[in-house]
């Protein structure tokens, strides 16, 4: 049977048609605004019912970035987006004139699932995904069962206090993982950076059209492939900030491979290599106890649709 999967981001929706083996055949994308929520169910909808004048579909899988009822119909909350105990699968049923069910997930949740099942952690039993993009989502995976906690809403690494008095998050803490360990924080950091260290930011300013303050995420990571100094010291920094933080997460559930996606994992080796530094430096016993290994999602920003299309159907 053929699912939609779709994948709600802070700043824009993707919807995909998947089949039983994990692959997309078909994909519709559209900008949103996080802070109209109605605006982002018709997104989804005319998007859905585009796809399905071609294909045939049995269910719908959404993956929304916040906390998700455990009957899996319902947004509770969302740091980066404006729901608040939301009935997402009930709205979409009634813009839709589909008789399917429509599935909520968790988007990192449906990530971390399309990556256990047809990706980078196929062969693994207990894996931790990290998705690093507008938040810090994750997805745990212990004896090749999704791990979801009595509410719906384990595995919210992100919001983890990793600095006491730090900088505020959208859950309404501070210090929280995410505000360090995101493509937020990269952004954030590197507007900062091309303040402070003028001297060191020529290629962000031209990147960023002159004006540091709208640079965004893939032109930093675009100026580190091409070798320019300070944005590599960037996304080397926040591979620090997710290896660190993954050794507190893997004293907790001692995984054997941890998936890192999201829009950043763009970087490949740039942020790779500080994050299997951080990691190890944090680890306590290392070189008495085996290492998780650390890798790239196969599926990129795809896995949110993958994943959540193969929820559904289950
Ligand atoms: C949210 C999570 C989400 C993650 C990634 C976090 O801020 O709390 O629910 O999975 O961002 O989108
Ligand atoms: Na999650
Ligand atoms: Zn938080």
């Amino acid at each position: 049977m053929h699912a939609i999967g779709v994948d709600i981001g802070g700043t824009k929706i993707a919807v995909g048609v998947v089949d039983e083996a994990g692959r997309i055949l078909a994909q519709v994308r559209r900008e949103t605004e996080a802070d109209d929520v109605a605006s982002i169910d018709r997104a989804i909808a005319d998007a859905c019912t585009e796809l399905t004048k071609e294909y045939q579909v049995g269910a719908i899988g959404v993956a929304a970035a916040g906390f998700v009822s455990p009957d899996r119909t319902s947004v509770l909350f969302a740091p980066n987006i404006a729901w608040r105990d939301y009935p997402l699968s009930r709205r979409l049923g009634e813009l839709l004139d589909l008789d399917v069910p429509v599935v909520v997930e968790n988007d990192a949740n449906a990530a971390g699932w399309a990556e256990f099942r047809f990706g980078a952690a196929r062969d693994a039993s207990d894996m931790l995904m990290l998705t690093i993009g507008t938040g810090l989502g994750g997805a745990i995976v212990v004896d090749r069962e999704l791990v979801r906690g009595k509410w719906g809403v384990a595995a919210e690494v992100g919001h983890m206090r990793v600095v006491p008095g730090g900088h505020y998050c959208g859950c309404g803490h501070e210090g929280c993982w995410e505000q360090y360990a995101s493509g937020s924080a990269l952004v954030r950091d590197a507007r900062a950076a091309v303040v402070a260290l003028p001297h060191r930011a020529g290629r962000l300013l031209e990147l960023a059209g002159g004006d540091g303050q709208q640079l965004r995420g893939p032109q930093i990571t675009q100026a580190a492939q091409e070798g320019d100094e300070l944005a590599i010291d960037l996304v080397g920094n926040l591979g620090r900030w997710i290896g660190e933080g993954a050794a507190s997460v893997a004293a907790l559930l001692d995984p054997e491979l941890i998936v890192v996606g999201g829009g950043v994992a763009e970087a490949g080796d740039l942020l790779l290599t500080p994050i299997r530094k951080g990691f190890e430096a944090q680890l306590s016993a290392l070189g008495h106890r085996p290492v998780a290994q650390i890798e790239l999602a196969e599926h990129g920003n795809e896995a949110g649709i993958i994943g959540a299309a193969d929820l559904a159907r289950r």
